[in-house]
């Protein structure tokens, strides 16, 4: 049998939940799916009065749900705290002395946090915060490592009412400057450094640097990580330590209005620039709590463990609020999945008894080019439910994932979502729902997800369309942080009154759904979004590059890489030139953005009207040849050019 028929096969095989799964899960069959998910769907009101009232409220809601397109508030008149919520609710429920997190630093410390501990830590950090004039309303810019810190700062903004702006620790000095000056955080909350593959990385230095061009920040909160040495300035930056060791422990989480804002989470478009977007309270609260409630169908005896970084929306959803907001023991780990070699996560999860295991595909494809040694060293047998995110899981991975890490036993929720989604949109409910390989299968509750064509009619089965949400969800994006024009134009003018994804999708005879990628301009690379445009601005940034184009390419561990054709505006010498370059792009984005492959060409392919035509670049990279249609050209002579360079 030929490897393409096989992978069909597995393709339409079906995995079921087994009878054991199923009989202690929430939802443990396929009626009782239906029966929410219609209710949910016909009765909002009833269904998310009913799920928010397992939480606490200082004041309860006048009306569920006030729906003016785009503009959605849910529970409102509502007074709700979300750190209240995660953790003085777990105080006097028999959850106090319970573990939170298992933190573990990537040279092997220990750090276990009750949700007592945390309670105290994030009382005290909110009457630093507060003593340092930190208000509601207020921004405050996050850059850390996977410090306990991390979790524990978010939840003392929360607290507070104060946005949390959380940057990817991975990200270079433009990118904070950017995102400082877009939303106007007057406080920075980083440590001096943290640990990635046994080195000490600086993230201080970042900050100092974006600091010098953005000088409106008053107050800068260090936590001490790595002991580097660090330059403290006077007046503005200050030990977090120091500022702990006299704060007060005492603090009564203040009611703010279930629409007040939460967060803001910067995040790539279909232009240079990144969007923030804009999560508030109330709503967020209950998409996080009842996505980890059904989804993971968290127990008060799991021990889950997500592995993203509180840097991307994975971390603020499920490790920051929704397994907090439900009382479960997680692990959080500091470094790198290869340190000291990609056993590390299965001694991990070994060492844990980890119930419940969150990752990415990309990361499940390294692990499976490691080899199968690794985790066959390690007893597993405490997994039960496993998870992905980011992006499409290929077949081979997920069959990997479902034989060598769940030893066939676990069920696998792929789900599908997005930072504007706020929560997981489209997966397996894992007592119900039967799998297959690569799709993410049906809608959560209250999730009305359909695939329309151009016209916006709804596409028959299996035809590829454009994935949209025609109904309001309660952890919707509330806009862009100060652009409601772009909040507009970015998700609700292709079709009246419906909001677009950006990806392209179909759904089977089934109604399972299938994510095709996206269809604007941007990369998934390593389950990461990255935006062309964003990486093209960079490159134009650099004094001798004229002009930029940049497309993905398949990747066999990244899904997606970064290829970039950039024009000069005088020639150099030098072979070590494209490595220039495309350092430079790190510099100025972070290490995640950095092309691959980045191609010296005398001209781009370009329309008539002076379109550059990406299309033709990422047929290149992808065969080695352009076949397309090139009567648009400008100059056709420019493909032969690019044929010649380009080998793949
Ligand atoms: C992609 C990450 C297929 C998709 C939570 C989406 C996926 C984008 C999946 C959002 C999945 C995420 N299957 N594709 N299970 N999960 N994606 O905002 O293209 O970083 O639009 O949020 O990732 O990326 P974001």
């Amino acid at each position: 049998m030929s490897a393409s028929i096989e992978q069909i096969l597995e393709e339409t095989r079906h995995f079921l939940p087994s009878p054991e799964f199923s009989a202690k899960a929430r939802v443990s069959s396929m009626e009782q799916y239906r029966e929410m998910y219609e209710e949910s769907i016909n009765s909002p009101e009833t269904f998310w009065a009913r799920e928010a009232s397992d939480l606490s409220w200082q004041q309860p809601w006048d009306s569920v749900l006030e729906w003016n397109v785009p503009n959605a508030e849910w529970f409102k008149g509502a007074k709700v705290n979300i750190s209240e919520n995660c953790l003085d609710r777990h105080l006097t429920n028999g959850r106090k002395d319970k573990v939170a997190i298992h933190w573990e630093g990537e040279c092997g410390e220990k750090i276990a946090l009750t949700y007592a501990d945390l309670h105290r830590e994030v009382c005290k950090f909110a009457n630093v915060l507060t003593a340092q004039g930190v208000k509601a309303g207020d921004p405050v810019l996050l850059y850390l490592p996977m410090v306990p810190e991390a979790v524990i700062s978010m939840l003392a903004c929360a607290r507070i009412g104060a946005l949390h702006s959380v940057v990817f620790g991975g990200f270079s000095v433009d990118a904070i400057v950017d995102r400082l000056e877009d939303c106007g955080a007057k406080y920075v909350i980083t440590a001096d450094g943290g640990f990635r593959r046994g080195k000490a990385i600086s993230l201080k230095d970042n900050v100092d640097a974006a600091l010098e061009r953005y000088p409106d920040v008053k107050c800068s909160f260090i936590v001490q990580r790595t002991e580097s040495e660090v330059t403290m300035v006077e007046g503005r930056d200050v030990w977090w330590h120091e500022l702990m060791a006299d704060a007060s422990a005492e603090h009564t989480p203040e009611g703010f209005d279930s629409e007040h804002p939460l967060f803001i989470l910067y995040t790539s478009g279909s232009t240079g620039k990144p969007k923030g977007v804009l999560h508030t309270t109330g709503g967020y609260m209950i998409g996080t709590y009842t996505t980890c409630k059904y989804i993971f169908d968290m127990r008060d005896d799991d021990v889950y463990w997500c592995t993203a970084d509180v840097g991307w929306i994975t971390g603020h959803s499920y490790i920051c609020y929704g397994p907090l907001l439900n009382g479960v023991t997680q692990v959080m780990y500091e470094g790198a999945p290869n340190y000291p070699d990609f056993g590390r996560f299965w001694k991990m999860v070994e060492d844990y008894k980890v119930s419940i295991f969150y990752t990415a595909p990309t990361a499940i494809r390294a692990f499976i080019k490691a080899g199968d040694d690794l985790p066959n060293a390690h007893d597993l047998s405490s997994l039960r439910l496993l998870g992905t995110v980011g992006e499409p899981i290929n077949p081979e991975a997920w069959m990997w994932y479902h034989k060598v890490i769940g030893g066939e036993r676990c069920p696998i929720v792929d789900t599908w979502w997005q930072t504007e989604t706020g929560a997981i949109m489209i997966s397996p409910l894992p007592g119900a729902t039967p799998t297959m390989p690569g799709t993410a299968t049906l809608p959560f509750f209250g999730v009305d997800a359909a695939i329309l064509d151009e016209e916006g009619n709804e596409c028959p089965p299996n035809a590829g369309g454009k994935l949209v949400v025609r109904k309001p969800w309660p952890s919707m994006l509330r806009g862009i942080y100060k652009n409601p024009e772009r909040f507009q134009t970015a998700y609700w003018d292709d079709y009246p009154g419906i909001y677009t994804v950006g990806d392209g999708a179909r759904k089977d005879d089934e109604g399972n759904t299938w994510i095709v990628g996206r269809l604007d301009d941007v990369l998934n690379v390593s389950g990461h979004r990255l935006g062309t445009a964003e990486i093209e601005s960079a490159l134009v940034a650099h004094d001798n590059i004229a002009e930029a184009a940049v497309v993905g390419k398949p990747h066999e561990i990244k899904g997606e890489a970064v290829v970039a054709f950039v024009v000069l505006k005088s020639p150099v010498n030098d072979e070590e030139y494209t490595h220039t370059l495309r350092k430079h792009v790190a510099t100025l984005i972070g290490a995640l953005a950095r092309p691959d492959d980045l191609y010296i060409v005398t001209a781009l392919p370009k329309t008539r009207s002076g379109k550059i035509m990406r299309r033709l670049l990422k047929e290149l990279v992808s065969t080695g040849d352009i076949t397309g249609n090139i009567t648009t050209l400008e100059d056709p002579t420019v493909v032969e050019e690019l044929k010649a360079l380009v080998q793949v």
